[in-house]
Protein backbone atom coordinates (compact mmCIF):
# COMPACT_ATOMS: atom_id res chain seq x y z
CA UNK A 1 0.00 0.00 0.00
CA UNK A 2 1.37 3.33 -0.86
CA UNK A 3 0.93 6.37 1.67
CA UNK A 4 -1.38 8.73 -0.35
CA UNK A 5 0.65 11.91 0.54
CA UNK A 6 3.75 10.45 -0.33
CA UNK A 7 1.90 9.29 -3.82
CA UNK A 8 1.15 13.37 -4.37
CA UNK A 9 5.02 14.20 -3.30
CA UNK A 10 6.31 11.94 -5.89
CA UNK A 11 3.54 13.25 -8.64
CA UNK A 12 4.75 16.94 -7.67
CA UNK A 13 8.17 15.92 -8.03
CA UNK A 14 8.28 13.88 -10.85
CA UNK A 15 5.94 17.34 -12.04
CA UNK A 16 9.16 18.94 -11.25
CA UNK A 17 11.92 17.09 -13.20
CA UNK A 18 9.37 17.50 -16.17
CA UNK A 19 9.12 21.12 -15.95
CA UNK A 20 12.68 21.42 -15.11
CA UNK A 21 13.56 19.33 -18.04
CA UNK A 22 12.80 21.63 -21.18
CA UNK A 23 15.50 24.09 -19.39
CA UNK A 24 18.96 24.82 -18.88
CA UNK A 25 21.00 23.86 -15.31
CA UNK A 26 23.93 24.15 -13.98
CA UNK A 27 25.16 20.97 -12.43
CA UNK A 28 28.59 19.98 -10.59
CA UNK A 29 31.53 19.35 -13.63
CA UNK A 30 35.06 18.30 -12.11
CA UNK A 31 36.24 19.34 -15.77
CA UNK A 32 35.22 23.21 -16.00
CA UNK A 33 36.47 26.60 -14.21
CA UNK A 34 34.32 27.20 -10.85
CA UNK A 35 33.47 23.13 -11.08
CA UNK A 36 29.84 24.43 -12.83
CA UNK A 37 28.83 23.91 -16.19
CA UNK A 38 25.66 24.67 -17.72
CA UNK A 39 23.39 22.39 -19.79
CA UNK A 40 21.53 23.15 -23.05
CA UNK A 41 17.63 23.71 -22.96
CA UNK A 42 16.57 19.53 -21.92
CA UNK A 43 19.87 18.45 -20.94
CA UNK A 44 20.45 16.52 -17.68
CA UNK A 45 23.13 16.80 -14.87
CA UNK A 46 25.26 13.25 -14.88
CA UNK A 47 27.01 11.71 -12.18
CA UNK A 48 28.83 8.29 -12.37
CA UNK A 49 31.00 5.96 -10.70
CA UNK A 50 33.71 3.42 -12.46
CA UNK A 51 35.71 1.09 -10.96
CA UNK A 52 39.26 1.88 -12.32
CA UNK A 53 42.40 0.07 -10.93
CA UNK A 54 40.21 -1.27 -8.46
CA UNK A 55 39.70 2.12 -7.70
CA UNK A 56 36.70 4.10 -7.63
CA UNK A 57 36.52 7.34 -9.90
CA UNK A 58 33.31 9.69 -10.41
CA UNK A 59 32.81 11.70 -12.99
CA UNK A 60 30.36 14.75 -12.83
CA UNK A 61 29.45 16.61 -15.53
CA UNK A 62 26.84 18.14 -17.88
CA UNK A 63 24.92 16.13 -20.45
CA UNK A 64 24.01 17.96 -23.77
CA UNK A 65 20.62 17.10 -25.72
CA UNK A 66 22.24 15.65 -27.90
CA UNK A 67 24.46 13.20 -25.48
CA UNK A 68 20.90 12.40 -24.29
CA UNK A 69 19.76 11.19 -27.46
CA UNK A 70 22.53 9.87 -29.09
CA UNK A 71 24.40 7.39 -26.85
CA UNK A 72 24.04 7.88 -23.02
CA UNK A 73 21.88 5.54 -21.00
CA UNK A 74 21.47 7.21 -17.78
CA UNK A 75 21.02 4.18 -15.53
CA UNK A 76 22.83 1.40 -14.41
CA UNK A 77 23.49 -0.96 -12.04
CA UNK A 78 26.63 -2.94 -12.99
CA UNK A 79 29.06 -3.49 -10.32
CA UNK A 80 31.66 -1.78 -12.19
CA UNK A 81 29.95 1.25 -13.46
CA UNK A 82 26.92 3.00 -12.31
CA UNK A 83 25.35 6.05 -13.91
CA UNK A 84 22.92 8.72 -13.22
CA UNK A 85 21.72 11.13 -14.67
CA UNK A 86 19.07 14.36 -13.11
CA UNK A 87 17.30 17.35 -13.92
CA UNK A 88 17.83 19.31 -10.72
CA UNK A 89 20.40 22.06 -10.85
CA UNK A 90 23.56 20.65 -8.76
CA UNK A 91 21.38 17.31 -8.25
CA UNK A 92 24.55 15.53 -9.30
CA UNK A 93 26.32 16.75 -6.76
CA UNK A 94 26.27 13.78 -4.66
CA UNK A 95 28.88 11.26 -4.40
CA UNK A 96 27.89 7.43 -6.19
CA UNK A 97 29.58 4.44 -4.64
CA UNK A 98 29.71 1.19 -6.26
CA UNK A 99 30.47 -1.02 -3.43
CA UNK A 100 27.87 -1.35 -0.76
CA UNK A 101 30.69 -1.02 1.64
CA UNK A 102 30.73 2.71 0.84
CA UNK A 103 27.07 2.77 2.00
CA UNK A 104 25.97 4.05 5.29
CA UNK A 105 24.05 1.64 6.88
CA UNK A 106 20.65 2.46 8.91
CA UNK A 107 21.03 2.30 12.52
CA UNK A 108 20.30 -1.00 14.30
CA UNK A 109 16.36 -0.72 15.19
CA UNK A 110 14.26 -0.09 12.08
CA UNK A 111 10.59 -0.17 13.48
CA UNK A 112 7.53 -0.37 11.47
CA UNK A 113 7.24 2.92 11.04
CA UNK A 114 10.58 3.54 8.94
CA UNK A 115 9.73 0.03 6.95
CA UNK A 116 6.87 1.26 6.21
CA UNK A 117 7.83 4.18 5.09
CA UNK A 118 10.67 2.49 3.17
CA UNK A 119 8.10 0.03 1.12
CA UNK A 120 5.93 3.21 0.62
CA UNK A 121 8.99 4.84 -1.44
CA UNK A 122 10.78 1.71 -2.98
CA UNK A 123 7.16 0.08 -4.27
CA UNK A 124 6.33 2.61 -6.61
CA UNK A 125 9.49 3.30 -7.33
CA UNK A 126 10.20 -0.53 -8.36
CA UNK A 127 7.02 -0.48 -10.33
CA UNK A 128 7.84 3.10 -11.83
CA UNK A 129 11.84 1.28 -12.83
CA UNK A 130 9.85 -1.91 -13.98
CA UNK A 131 6.79 0.42 -16.04
CA UNK A 132 9.96 2.35 -17.96
CA UNK A 133 12.32 -1.26 -18.16
CA UNK A 134 9.26 -2.56 -20.10
CA UNK A 135 8.54 0.54 -22.17
CA UNK A 136 12.63 0.58 -23.01
CA UNK A 137 12.10 -3.43 -24.21
CA UNK A 138 9.22 -2.63 -26.31
CA UNK A 139 11.10 0.15 -27.99
CA UNK A 140 14.36 -1.62 -28.13
CA UNK A 141 12.17 -4.97 -29.60
CA UNK A 142 10.63 -2.82 -32.01
CA UNK A 143 13.75 -1.31 -33.14
CA UNK A 144 15.85 -4.33 -32.87
CA UNK A 145 12.73 -5.90 -35.75
CA UNK A 146 13.25 -2.89 -37.65
CA UNK A 147 17.43 -3.03 -37.90
CA UNK A 148 16.96 -6.78 -38.74
CA UNK A 149 14.64 -5.62 -41.75
CA UNK A 150 16.41 -2.59 -42.72
CA UNK A 151 20.26 -3.78 -41.87
CA UNK A 152 22.53 -0.83 -41.47
CA UNK A 153 20.23 1.55 -42.22
CA UNK A 154 19.60 2.81 -38.47
CA UNK A 155 22.32 2.56 -35.97
CA UNK A 156 21.80 1.09 -32.55
CA UNK A 157 22.19 3.63 -29.38
CA UNK A 158 25.69 3.09 -27.46
CA UNK A 159 26.37 1.66 -24.12
CA UNK A 160 29.62 2.19 -21.94
CA UNK A 161 29.64 -1.95 -21.92
CA UNK A 162 28.74 -2.46 -25.89
CA UNK A 163 31.68 0.69 -26.69
CA UNK A 164 34.10 -0.66 -24.28
CA UNK A 165 33.83 -4.38 -25.43
CA UNK A 166 37.15 -6.24 -25.56
CA UNK A 167 37.34 -6.99 -29.37
CA UNK A 168 36.70 -3.30 -30.51
CA UNK A 169 39.35 -1.79 -31.67
CA UNK A 170 40.12 1.70 -33.30
CA UNK A 171 38.37 1.70 -36.12
CA UNK A 172 35.49 0.95 -34.51
CA UNK A 173 35.47 3.28 -31.95
CA UNK A 174 35.81 5.84 -34.61
CA UNK A 175 32.93 4.37 -36.20
CA UNK A 176 30.85 4.38 -33.06
CA UNK A 177 31.74 7.76 -32.27
CA UNK A 178 30.62 8.89 -36.04
CA UNK A 179 27.46 7.11 -35.86
CA UNK A 180 26.51 8.94 -32.57
CA UNK A 181 27.11 12.32 -33.92
CA UNK A 182 29.80 13.82 -31.26
CA UNK A 183 32.36 12.50 -29.11
CA UNK A 184 32.09 8.95 -26.98
CA UNK A 185 30.81 9.25 -23.52
CA UNK A 186 33.28 10.73 -20.64
CA UNK A 187 33.61 7.62 -18.92
CA UNK A 188 34.79 5.75 -22.32
CA UNK A 189 37.00 8.32 -22.97
CA UNK A 190 38.64 8.22 -19.37
CA UNK A 191 38.68 4.55 -19.45
CA UNK A 192 40.66 4.17 -22.83
CA UNK A 193 43.40 7.35 -21.61
CA UNK A 194 44.01 5.06 -18.66
CA UNK A 195 45.01 2.07 -20.95
CA UNK A 196 47.51 3.78 -23.36
CA UNK A 197 50.80 2.96 -22.67
CA UNK A 198 52.80 5.71 -24.09
CA UNK A 199 55.78 4.56 -26.08
CA UNK A 200 57.75 7.46 -26.92
CA UNK A 201 57.90 11.33 -28.09
CA UNK A 202 57.06 12.16 -31.72
CA UNK A 203 56.58 16.12 -31.59
CA UNK A 204 56.66 18.99 -29.57
CA UNK A 205 53.95 21.97 -30.30
CA UNK A 206 53.24 25.48 -28.74
CA UNK A 207 51.05 23.79 -26.16
CA UNK A 208 53.19 20.30 -25.14
CA UNK A 209 54.65 16.94 -26.82
CA UNK A 210 52.98 14.86 -28.71
CA UNK A 211 53.72 11.11 -28.02
CA UNK A 212 52.87 7.91 -29.87
CA UNK A 213 51.28 5.52 -27.54
CA UNK A 214 49.82 1.64 -27.96
CA UNK A 215 46.51 1.01 -27.32
CA UNK A 216 45.06 -2.66 -27.45
CA UNK A 217 47.95 -3.53 -29.98
CA UNK A 218 47.12 -0.29 -31.97
CA UNK A 219 48.91 2.58 -32.37
CA UNK A 220 47.69 6.20 -31.07
CA UNK A 221 48.77 9.50 -30.63
CA UNK A 222 48.74 11.42 -27.36
CA UNK A 223 48.84 15.29 -27.08
CA UNK A 224 50.23 15.90 -23.05
CA UNK A 225 48.96 19.64 -22.46
CA UNK A 226 50.68 21.15 -18.96
CA UNK A 227 47.94 22.36 -16.47
CA UNK A 228 48.86 25.67 -17.64
CA UNK A 229 47.57 25.25 -20.84
CA UNK A 230 44.32 23.53 -20.04
CA UNK A 231 41.92 26.25 -21.77
CA UNK A 232 43.77 24.97 -25.37
CA UNK A 233 43.38 21.44 -24.03
CA UNK A 234 39.69 22.11 -22.97
CA UNK A 235 38.99 24.10 -26.33
CA UNK A 236 40.46 21.43 -28.51
CA UNK A 237 38.75 18.78 -26.69
CA UNK A 238 35.37 20.55 -27.29
CA UNK A 239 35.82 21.79 -31.04
CA UNK A 240 36.42 17.98 -31.78
CA UNK A 241 33.62 16.59 -30.07
CA UNK A 242 31.21 19.05 -32.15
CA UNK A 243 28.37 17.19 -32.99
CA UNK A 244 28.69 15.72 -36.63
CA UNK A 245 32.23 16.75 -36.77
CA UNK A 246 33.88 13.70 -37.84
CA UNK A 247 35.30 13.21 -41.44
CA UNK A 248 37.64 11.43 -43.37
CA UNK A 249 39.65 14.13 -43.97
CA UNK A 250 39.72 15.62 -40.44
CA UNK A 251 42.13 13.70 -37.76
CA UNK A 252 40.00 11.36 -35.99
CA UNK A 253 40.03 12.51 -32.01
CA UNK A 254 39.26 9.35 -29.61
CA UNK A 255 39.45 10.71 -25.98
CA UNK A 256 40.04 13.53 -24.03
CA UNK A 257 41.50 12.96 -20.27
CA UNK A 258 42.93 14.89 -17.23
CA UNK A 259 44.77 13.03 -14.57
CA UNK A 260 45.43 14.36 -11.02
CA UNK A 261 48.47 12.69 -10.18
CA UNK A 262 48.77 14.75 -6.75
CA UNK A 263 50.96 17.72 -7.47
CA UNK A 264 50.00 18.35 -11.23
CA UNK A 265 47.20 17.86 -13.37
CA UNK A 266 48.09 16.15 -16.86
CA UNK A 267 45.74 16.86 -19.93
CA UNK A 268 45.46 14.16 -22.94
CA UNK A 269 43.67 14.04 -25.81
CA UNK A 270 43.89 10.90 -27.92
CA UNK A 271 43.89 11.13 -31.60
CA UNK A 272 44.41 8.64 -34.23
CA UNK A 273 48.10 8.23 -35.09
CA UNK A 274 49.48 9.17 -38.31
CA UNK A 275 53.30 7.32 -38.85
CA UNK A 276 53.89 9.91 -41.66
CA UNK A 277 53.64 12.57 -39.74
CA UNK A 278 52.70 15.96 -40.86
CA UNK A 279 52.54 17.46 -44.33
CA UNK A 280 55.31 19.90 -43.13
CA UNK A 281 57.69 16.29 -42.09
CA UNK A 282 56.19 14.36 -45.36
CA UNK A 283 57.25 16.92 -48.07
CA UNK A 284 60.68 17.37 -46.44
CA UNK A 285 60.91 13.92 -46.58
CA UNK A 286 59.41 12.60 -50.25
CA UNK A 287 58.62 14.12 -53.55
CA UNK A 288 55.19 13.29 -54.63
CA UNK A 289 53.91 12.14 -57.99
CA UNK A 290 51.15 14.40 -59.71
CA UNK A 291 48.21 11.47 -58.52
CA UNK A 292 49.57 11.89 -54.82
CA UNK A 293 49.36 16.02 -55.16
CA UNK A 294 46.15 15.59 -56.10
CA UNK A 295 44.67 13.43 -53.44
CA UNK A 296 46.68 15.49 -51.15
CA UNK A 297 45.46 18.66 -52.36
CA UNK A 298 41.79 17.07 -52.82
CA UNK A 299 41.77 15.81 -49.28
CA UNK A 300 42.86 18.71 -47.45
CA UNK A 301 40.09 20.82 -49.13
CA UNK A 302 37.25 18.40 -48.40
CA UNK A 303 38.40 18.41 -44.68
CA UNK A 304 38.30 22.07 -44.74
CA UNK A 305 34.84 22.48 -46.81
CA UNK A 306 33.20 20.21 -44.01
CA UNK A 307 34.77 22.64 -41.61
CA UNK A 308 33.18 25.79 -42.87
CA UNK A 309 30.00 24.19 -44.08
CA UNK A 310 27.06 24.61 -41.69
CA UNK A 311 25.11 21.29 -41.79
CA UNK A 312 20.98 22.56 -40.77
CA UNK A 313 18.70 20.32 -39.13
CA UNK A 314 19.19 18.44 -35.72
CA UNK A 315 21.73 16.33 -36.45
CA UNK A 316 23.57 19.66 -38.42
CA UNK A 317 27.17 21.20 -37.54
CA UNK A 318 28.11 24.48 -37.16
CA UNK A 319 30.42 26.55 -39.78
CA UNK A 320 33.99 26.18 -37.81
CA UNK A 321 36.77 28.19 -39.07
CA UNK A 322 40.48 26.49 -38.45
CA UNK A 323 42.53 29.70 -37.86
CA UNK A 324 45.48 28.09 -38.09
CA UNK A 325 46.05 25.89 -41.63
CA UNK A 326 49.39 25.28 -42.05
CA UNK A 327 51.58 22.20 -43.44
CA UNK A 328 52.45 21.43 -39.52
CA UNK A 329 48.14 20.89 -38.77
CA UNK A 330 48.14 18.47 -41.59
CA UNK A 331 48.59 15.11 -40.98
CA UNK A 332 49.30 12.05 -44.00
CA UNK A 333 47.65 8.89 -43.60
CA UNK A 334 49.27 5.64 -44.86
CA UNK A 335 46.61 5.81 -47.93
CA UNK A 336 48.22 8.97 -49.12
CA UNK A 337 45.28 11.13 -48.06
CA UNK A 338 45.13 14.07 -44.99
CA UNK A 339 43.38 15.18 -42.42
CA UNK A 340 43.20 18.44 -40.67
CA UNK A 341 44.44 18.60 -37.23
CA UNK A 342 44.83 20.87 -34.35
CA UNK A 343 41.91 22.51 -34.12
CA UNK A 344 42.20 23.98 -30.57
CA UNK A 345 42.26 27.77 -32.12
CA UNK A 346 38.89 27.03 -33.84
CA UNK A 347 35.90 29.30 -33.91
CA UNK A 348 32.35 27.97 -34.53
CA UNK A 349 29.48 29.96 -35.83
CA UNK A 350 26.24 30.19 -34.52
CA UNK A 351 24.09 31.46 -37.49
CA UNK A 352 20.84 31.84 -35.54
CA UNK A 353 22.23 34.81 -33.64
CA UNK A 354 25.57 35.67 -36.25
CA UNK A 355 27.50 35.11 -33.13
CA UNK A 356 31.09 33.75 -32.91
CA UNK A 357 31.17 31.07 -30.39
CA UNK A 358 34.76 32.37 -28.14
CA UNK A 359 35.63 36.12 -27.62
CA UNK A 360 37.61 35.98 -30.73
CA UNK A 361 41.15 36.81 -30.16
CA UNK A 362 42.19 37.52 -34.30
CA UNK A 363 46.26 36.98 -34.35
CA UNK A 364 46.13 33.67 -32.66
CA UNK A 365 47.40 31.61 -35.92
CA UNK A 366 50.78 31.67 -37.03
CA UNK A 367 52.51 34.90 -38.53
CA UNK A 368 53.89 32.86 -41.63
CA UNK A 369 50.21 31.61 -42.85
CA UNK A 370 48.39 34.56 -41.46
CA UNK A 371 46.27 36.33 -44.21
CA UNK A 372 47.12 40.03 -45.16
CA UNK A 373 43.65 41.63 -42.90
CA UNK A 374 45.21 39.85 -40.19
CA UNK A 375 48.45 41.31 -40.54
CA UNK A 376 47.59 44.73 -41.09
CA UNK A 377 44.21 44.56 -39.07
CA UNK A 378 42.04 45.57 -41.39
CA UNK A 379 39.26 42.09 -40.88
CA UNK A 380 36.24 42.64 -40.74
CA UNK A 381 35.78 40.66 -37.11
CA UNK A 382 32.08 41.15 -37.19
CA UNK A 383 31.46 38.35 -40.36
CA UNK A 384 32.14 35.26 -39.45
CA UNK A 385 33.03 34.81 -43.15
CA UNK A 386 36.12 36.82 -42.75
CA UNK A 387 38.15 33.77 -40.72
CA UNK A 388 36.78 31.23 -43.49
CA UNK A 389 38.52 33.72 -45.99
CA UNK A 390 42.02 33.86 -43.67
CA UNK A 391 41.93 30.11 -44.13
CA UNK A 392 41.66 29.83 -47.80
CA UNK A 393 44.60 32.45 -47.78
CA UNK A 394 46.22 30.01 -45.90
CA UNK A 395 45.68 26.56 -47.51
CA UNK A 396 46.66 28.65 -50.97
CA UNK A 397 50.06 28.67 -48.85
CA UNK A 398 49.74 25.01 -48.29
CA UNK A 399 49.27 24.34 -51.86
CA UNK A 400 51.99 26.06 -53.00
CA UNK A 401 54.54 23.75 -50.26
CA UNK A 402 52.62 20.70 -51.77
CA UNK A 403 52.95 21.63 -55.64
CA UNK A 404 56.78 22.70 -55.06
CA UNK A 405 57.18 18.88 -54.44
CA UNK A 406 55.57 17.56 -57.43
CA UNK A 407 58.24 15.63 -59.45
CA UNK A 408 57.19 15.67 -63.04
CA UNK A 409 59.60 14.04 -65.16
CA UNK A 410 62.15 14.02 -62.33
CA UNK A 411 61.96 17.80 -61.78
CA UNK A 412 60.55 19.28 -58.40
CA UNK A 413 61.44 21.73 -56.05
CA UNK A 414 63.15 21.27 -52.42
CA UNK A 415 61.17 21.69 -49.72
CA UNK A 416 60.76 25.50 -48.26
CA UNK A 417 57.90 27.24 -46.32
CA UNK A 418 56.17 29.83 -48.10
CA UNK A 419 58.10 33.37 -47.74
CA UNK A 420 61.27 31.49 -47.40
CA UNK A 421 63.32 33.73 -49.14
CA UNK A 422 61.57 36.65 -48.65
CA UNK A 423 61.13 36.57 -44.61
CA UNK A 424 63.46 35.81 -41.47
CA UNK A 425 62.97 32.11 -39.79
CA UNK A 426 60.77 33.38 -37.24
CA UNK A 427 59.14 36.33 -38.76
CA UNK A 428 57.36 39.03 -36.83
CA UNK A 429 53.92 40.17 -37.82
CA UNK A 430 55.98 43.73 -39.02
CA UNK A 431 58.22 41.25 -40.75
CA UNK A 432 55.12 39.63 -42.52
CA UNK A 433 52.82 42.44 -43.16
CA UNK A 434 55.67 44.51 -45.07
CA UNK A 435 56.16 41.92 -47.75
CA UNK A 436 52.37 40.82 -47.88
CA UNK A 437 50.90 44.17 -47.65
CA UNK A 438 52.65 46.97 -48.08
CA UNK A 439 54.86 44.69 -51.20
CA UNK A 440 51.84 42.61 -51.80
CA UNK A 441 54.52 40.02 -52.83
CA UNK A 442 52.74 36.19 -52.64
CA UNK A 443 55.19 32.92 -52.88
CA UNK A 444 57.15 32.38 -56.67
CA UNK A 445 55.07 30.25 -59.04
CA UNK A 446 57.86 28.85 -61.44
CA UNK A 447 57.11 28.64 -65.04
CA UNK A 448 57.89 24.98 -65.50
CA UNK A 449 54.08 24.35 -63.62
CA UNK A 450 52.81 25.51 -67.14
CA UNK A 451 53.64 22.32 -68.92
CA UNK A 452 51.42 20.18 -66.46
CA UNK A 453 48.27 20.11 -66.67
CA UNK A 454 47.96 19.52 -62.57
CA UNK A 455 50.37 21.81 -61.57
CA UNK A 456 48.80 24.86 -63.92
CA UNK A 457 45.32 24.61 -62.32
CA UNK A 458 46.77 23.86 -59.12
CA UNK A 459 49.28 26.98 -59.55
CA UNK A 460 45.78 28.99 -60.44
CA UNK A 461 43.93 27.88 -57.90
CA UNK A 462 46.51 28.69 -55.25
CA UNK A 463 46.88 32.30 -56.71
CA UNK A 464 43.17 33.01 -56.63
CA UNK A 465 42.99 31.68 -52.89
CA UNK A 466 46.04 34.42 -51.64
CA UNK A 467 43.40 37.18 -53.41
CA UNK A 468 44.41 40.30 -51.51
CA UNK A 469 40.83 41.10 -51.21
CA UNK A 470 39.41 38.61 -49.37
CA UNK A 471 35.95 38.93 -50.79
CA UNK A 472 37.94 37.73 -54.37
CA UNK A 473 39.17 34.26 -52.46
CA UNK A 474 37.40 30.96 -54.01
CA UNK A 475 35.32 29.17 -50.80
CA UNK A 476 36.97 25.84 -49.87
CA UNK A 477 33.70 24.02 -51.84
CA UNK A 478 34.96 25.48 -54.86
CA UNK A 479 38.35 24.81 -54.75
CA UNK A 480 37.44 21.29 -54.15
CA UNK A 481 35.39 21.25 -57.05
CA UNK A 482 38.23 22.52 -59.16
CA UNK A 483 40.67 19.88 -57.64
CA UNK A 484 38.04 17.16 -58.24
CA UNK A 485 38.12 17.94 -61.86
CA UNK A 486 41.82 17.70 -62.17
CA UNK A 487 41.01 14.09 -61.00
CA UNK A 488 38.34 13.68 -63.67
CA UNK A 489 40.34 15.10 -66.50
CA UNK A 490 42.79 12.64 -65.85
CA UNK A 491 40.86 9.78 -65.56
CA UNK A 492 38.59 10.80 -68.92
CA UNK A 493 42.46 10.67 -70.29
CA UNK A 494 43.47 7.75 -68.78
N1 LIG B 1 47.96 12.24 -34.71
C1 LIG B 1 49.26 12.32 -34.98
N2 LIG B 1 49.88 11.30 -35.60
C2 LIG B 1 51.20 11.37 -35.88
N3 LIG B 1 51.98 12.43 -35.60
C3 LIG B 1 51.42 13.49 -35.00
C4 LIG B 1 50.03 13.49 -34.66
N4 LIG B 1 49.75 14.68 -34.07
C5 LIG B 1 50.90 15.38 -34.06
N5 LIG B 1 51.90 14.68 -34.61
C6 LIG B 1 53.31 15.09 -34.75
O1 LIG B 1 53.64 15.89 -33.63
C7 LIG B 1 54.11 17.16 -34.05
C8 LIG B 1 53.73 18.21 -33.04
O2 LIG B 1 52.36 18.47 -33.12
P1 LIG B 1 51.72 19.75 -32.47
O3 LIG B 1 50.38 19.91 -33.03
O4 LIG B 1 51.84 19.67 -31.00
O5 LIG B 1 52.66 20.93 -32.89
P2 LIG B 1 52.93 21.61 -34.31
O6 LIG B 1 51.74 21.44 -35.20
O7 LIG B 1 54.22 21.09 -34.86
O8 LIG B 1 53.08 23.11 -33.92
P3 LIG B 1 51.94 24.08 -33.38
O9 LIG B 1 52.01 24.03 -31.91
O10 LIG B 1 52.32 25.38 -33.95
O11 LIG B 1 50.63 23.58 -33.90
C9 LIG B 1 53.49 17.37 -35.43
O12 LIG B 1 54.24 18.25 -36.21
C10 LIG B 1 53.52 15.95 -36.00
O13 LIG B 1 54.79 15.66 -36.54
MG1 LIG C 1 50.04 21.68 -34.58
Amino acid sequence: MTHPRLNTVEAALIFISVAQLSTALKCVCQLCANNTCETGADGACWNSVMLINGKEEAVKSCLSPAEMRGQVFCYSSRNVSKRNCCFTDFCNNETLHLHPGYVERPSEEPGWGRLELAAAILVPSALLCVSILLGVCVVQGQRCAYNRAHKNDVEEPLDDQSLMSPDKCIKDLIYDMSTSGSGLPLLVQRTIARTIVLQETIGKGRFGEVWRGRWRGEDVAVKIFSSRDERSWFREAEIYQTIMLRHESILGFIAADNKDNGSWTQLWLVSEYHEHGSLFDYLNRYTVSVDGMIVLALSITSGLAHLHMEIIGTQGKPAIAHRDIKSKNILVKKNGTAVIADLGLAVKHDSSTNTIDIPSNHRVGTKRYMAPELLDDTINMSSFESFKRADIYSLGLVFWELARRCSVRGLQEDFQLPYYDMVPSDPSVEDMRKIVCDQKLRPNIPNQWQSCEALRVIGKLMRECWYANAAARLTALRVKKTVSQVTVLKDIKD
